[in-house]
């Protein structure tokens, strides 16, 4: 029996990566999925393809830091699609500059990262706040490995306290609308291959091996890694689950 059928789920940064196998990993299991993403033709692409594989899909443009965007679409969503009952925060970026490189470069980062990581999780939940109270929803936000370590994951300041923040803001709201039937959870993945870090595993190679000499199952995790848990924690599987990450890591944070 599919675990999702009923279910209306929105996914952001579901053009690419964690958040388009995590769409088609929801599609499978019967929810019908809304795919967000800044890059409107990998969000169609991608919508496409769940289509394709008999799913129910639909794509919108979306940048989650446009706030007034993100109010406007939920509400186009909500009158063309139905009320959303899961939403996935996975929009993300990630950049590297050393905190005591180029001023400008290091200000336009943390600008950026927390733009979208941290204040685009705010603004798309915020925005479909009275879809998710009426359906009792569940919200699944993507933190990291970040939201706890930063030793091992250097130049990457802004990254670890917008990722940091994300797990801050999944526990509040966890803690504010239980009393609403909403669960509010996160995802803590680890070195997972996608266009995210395409650019790190093609140029620096010491890092990947740092990151996969602490991982206790020997390999780097593909985006198809993170998809159980997202529907475990987007299904009654985890009626009494809220407040928590599950780290999807490898065992990364273990050692
Ligand atoms: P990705 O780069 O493959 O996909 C990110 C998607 O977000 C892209 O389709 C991009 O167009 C979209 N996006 C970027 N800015 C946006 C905006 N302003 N509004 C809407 N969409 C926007 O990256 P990946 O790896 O799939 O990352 C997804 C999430 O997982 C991110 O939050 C990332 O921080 C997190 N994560 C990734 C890890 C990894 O190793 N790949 C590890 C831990 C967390």
């Amino acid at each position: 029996m599919p675990l999702l059928v009923s279910h209306i789920a929105a996914v952001t940064g579901a053009g690419s990566g964690i958040g388009r196998a995590i769409a088609a990993g929801y599609a499978r299991e019967g929810a019908r999925v809304v795919l967000l993403d800044i890059n409107e033709k990998a969000a169609a692409e991608a919508a496409q393809e769940v289509r394709s594989a008999g799913g129910a899909a639909d794509s919108f443009a979306l940048d989650v830091t446009d706030r007034a965007a993100c109010v406007a679409l939920a509400k186009t969503i909500a009158d063309t699609v139905g009320p959303v009952s899961i939403l996935v925060n996975n929009a993300g970026i990630n950049r590297r500059n050393a905190f005591t490189s180029d001023p400008d470069a290091v200000i336009k980062d943390w600008e950026d990262i927390m733009a979208i990581n941290l204040t685009g999780t705010f603004n798309v939940t915020h925005a479909f706040i009275e879809s998710l109270r009426a359906t009792r929803g569940r919200i699944v936000n993507i933190g990291s490995i970040q939201s706890f370590v930063h030793v091992r994951t250097p130049n990457s300041a802004a990254y670890t306290a917008s990722k940091h923040g994300v797990l801050g803001f999944t526990k509040a709201l966890a803690a504010e609308l239980g009393k609403h039937g909403v669960r509010v959870n996160a995802i803590g993945p680890g070195f997972i291959e996608t266009p995210l870090n395409a650019q790190v595993r093609a140029n620096n190679p010491d890092l990947v091996k740092i990151f996969l000499d602490h991982t206790p199952l020997g390999r780097a995790g593909k985006p198809e890694d993170i998809v159980g848990p997202a529907i475990f924690l987007a299904s009654d599987l985890s009626a009494f689950v809220t407040g928590s990450i599950v780290m999807a890591d490898g065992g990364y944070r273990t050692v």
